[in-house]
Formats: C-alpha cells, structure tokens, sequence
C-alpha cells in the first residue's frame, strides 16, 4: 500500500474510535496528532494522554491500528498531561534547586525509546530492582509499550523477578544478528545477567559494563518503546558513572529505606546523576512501616529540594513475589506495597511530564 493511502486508512480507523471523555472522535479531539506512515507499514503518531487515566484509550488506539491491513509496525509518541507544548520534559525552563536539566541531545543509542529513566541508590539491596521491575510492570499494565533493562552487573535478579530462566534468541543474518528481548508481563526485559558468565568475578564485571552495554543496547532488538526502565548496580563508583553517560537518560528515580537516608549513600546517588546533568525524578522512600519508621526519604527531598515519589511499606506481597515469578503489582495486586507502587507510578509520569 503506499504510504498516503496507509495514512488515511489509519486516519479513518483512529477517527471511529470514541474519546469517552470529549465524547468525540480521536482525531477530531486532537488526542492522535502529527500520524505518519511509511511504504513499509510503519505507523508513527503523537498520543494526547488526558488528565485522568485514560490507558484504555491508548490501548484501543494502538490495537485497532495494529489490526490494520498494510501495518507492520506501529510507534505511539506518547504525549503526557501539560507536555504538549513543552517537549519530551527533558530540558527548558530555570534551574530547580537540586536538579539539573540534561542538555545532551540523544544520540543513535536506543532513538526508538521515548523516555529513558533509571532506578538507583547509591547503596545495594534498598529495592532498586523491586523498584524497577513494578515501575516497569505497572507501566505496561497502564498500556505502555515497556523495556526493562537489567545493568546489574553484580547480581542481575530481574529474569528472576519476572519467572525468565532461559535465554534470549540471536535472530538475523551472519554480522547483522540481533538479540530478541524476552517479553514478560507486558514487558520486553534485558539482562547482563543473560551476557556474563555466572562465574565471572566481580571485580572483572565492573570495566567490562560501560562498554559492554552500550553494544548490548544496540544489538537488542527492542522495536520502539514508550518507557525504558534501567535498574541500576548499586554504588557511585566509575562504572555507575559511566553507565549513566552511556545511556543518556531522561531521568532518575532514586530509592532509599529509612535507616539508610542517613548513611549519605542516597545523597552520594543524587550527586552522581547531578555531576552528569541527568535530572532526579525524585526519591522513593521504600520498606517503610514501624520497625525502620518512615519519613526519612520525604524529609530528604524536602532537604534537596527534589519531588517525593511515594513511600512503598514493607510488605510480604513484596517478598513472595520473586516466588511468583512476578512483579508484586501482578502477583498481588490488591497489596498495599502494589498500590503504593502504581501510586510511585503516577507521581513518575507527573514528574516526567513537567519540565525542570
Ligand atoms: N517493600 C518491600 N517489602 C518487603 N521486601 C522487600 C521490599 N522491597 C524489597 N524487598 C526485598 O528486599 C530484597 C532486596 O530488594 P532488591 O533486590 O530490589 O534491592 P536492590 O536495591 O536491587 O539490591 P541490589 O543492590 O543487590 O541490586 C529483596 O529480597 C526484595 O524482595
Ligand atoms: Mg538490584
């Protein structure tokens, strides 16, 4: 099909589908804007998300695109609540007190991805990688087109959190090959833990990521993406520097319990994203309840002048989800700590989507 006869066949199919909100049509609300098609079949087209969750939007746009004749591939630029005039909410606007705008502009490296954020913490084992597999999880629950990338060199446990135990498939011709995510839960996951020997001493891991990822980045196939989640190995150290350079992120969620706010490990965290430009989302308190107390991590984001992102309780659910073989906000997601996360959730998407 060519290309203009494709656009306004997608066009007509986007408008019979009704905004319950506006009561009209997508295209007639300007919720779908600036559709592009291509001789190849490759869709592309801005998505107005509404104030109120309207996921279910989102979804029906993209399946009844999909289920197009003449459509291979389909990239929905996901535009959130106050973004439209504003840009991916990357960069603009005055200097916040303890965040900084990352100015690099994205360069080849993962241009099919809209937003890249990472999940860190300056100090191992506060729930990064809970943290990152339920960001990841209940984004696509809400209808985003997830990855989820494990760069935990030291102990990648993401396949484990989503019941992955094989490995990925190479696909593609002799020095072309690509490597195939693995979809899980909604979500197209990536370890290093896929890549490194299980033997391979620590210490041989730390020089090898920074280079290694950023060719294990190009080599995987991830199709386009809304929202790439990378779960970070703990510390501040250079290979953690340098792996955040790599990857030139959109943003940061940092995490921390309560006992640990005091340590400075948090704070060393911040500092090394606000050395590299790379804006803080804000600071999730996480294993909060009345044996460690709470507040601690709202208190810090007060004191650096960073948003809070929520506090996530202590909570068997949590626990037993690697058990499960999946995130807590599908295992159980009735739980306090689920909806503390898909809570987590919101309060990410309202950050990315204000500029600094
Ligand atoms: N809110 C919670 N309630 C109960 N258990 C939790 C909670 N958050 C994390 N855990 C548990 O604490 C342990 C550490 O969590 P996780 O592996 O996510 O931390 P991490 O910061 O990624 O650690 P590492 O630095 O080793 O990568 C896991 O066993 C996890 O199941
Ligand atoms: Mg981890």
């Amino acid at each position: 099909m060519n290309s203009e006869d494709l656009r306004r066949s997608v066009t007509s199919a986007l408008a019979a589908v009704k905004d319950p909100g506006s009561g009209r049509d997508l295209v007639a609300a300007g919720v779908v804007q600036n559709l592009e098609a291509d001789e190849s079949g490759s869709v592309r087209f801005q998505f107005q998300l509404g104030s109120d969750d309207a996921s279910d939007l989102l979804k029906q746009a993209r399946s009844t695109v999909e289920a197009l004749e003449g459509v291979s591939d389909v990239k929905i630029n996901v535009q959130l609540p106050q973004m439209a005039a504003g840009g991916q909410g990357n960069g603009g606007g005055g200097l916040k007190p303890g965040s900084v705008p990352a100015p690099t502009p994205k360069p080849g490296l993962l241009s099919q991805v809209s937003q890249v954020i990472a999940v860190s913490s300056g100090k191992g084992g506060v729930g990064k990688s809970m943290v990152a597999a339920n960001l990841a999880a209940v984004f696509a629950k809400a209808g985003h087109r997830v990855g989820l990338v494990d760069a935990d060199i030291y102990g990648p446990n993401i396949p484990l959190m989503f019941g992955v135990n094989r490995r990925p498939s190479v696909t593609g011709e002799k020095g072309q090959e690509m490597i195939d995510p693995i979809e899980a839960h909604g979500v197209r996951l990536m370890s290093l833990g896929f890549l490194l020997e299980e033997d391979q001493p620590a210490i041989m891991r730390g020089p090898l990521i920074s280079g290694i990822l950023k060719q294990f980045l190009e080599q995987v196939d991830w199709g386009s993406l809304d929202m790439m989640i990378v779960d970070m190995p703990p510390g501040t150290g250079d290979a953690q520097l340098s792996l955040v350079q790599t990857i030139d992120l959109d943003g940061a969620v940092m995490v921390t319990t309560p006992q640990q706010v005091a340590t400075g490990d948090v704070r060393r965290g911040i500092k090394m994203f606000e050395r590299v430009n790379t804006r803080v989302l804000g600071i999730v308190e996480n294993m909060s309840g009345d044996v460690f107390g709470s507040g601690g991590g709202e208190a810090l984001a007060l004191e650096m002048g960073l948003p809070f992102l929520g506090r996530v309780p202590l909570d068997a659910a949590v626990a037993q989800a690697g058990d499960a073989g999946a995130p807590t906000v599908v295992s159980a997601s009735e739980s306090e700590a689920a909806k503390a996360l898909d809570a987590v959730k919101d309060a990410v998407q309202k950050q990315l989507a204000s500029s600094v």
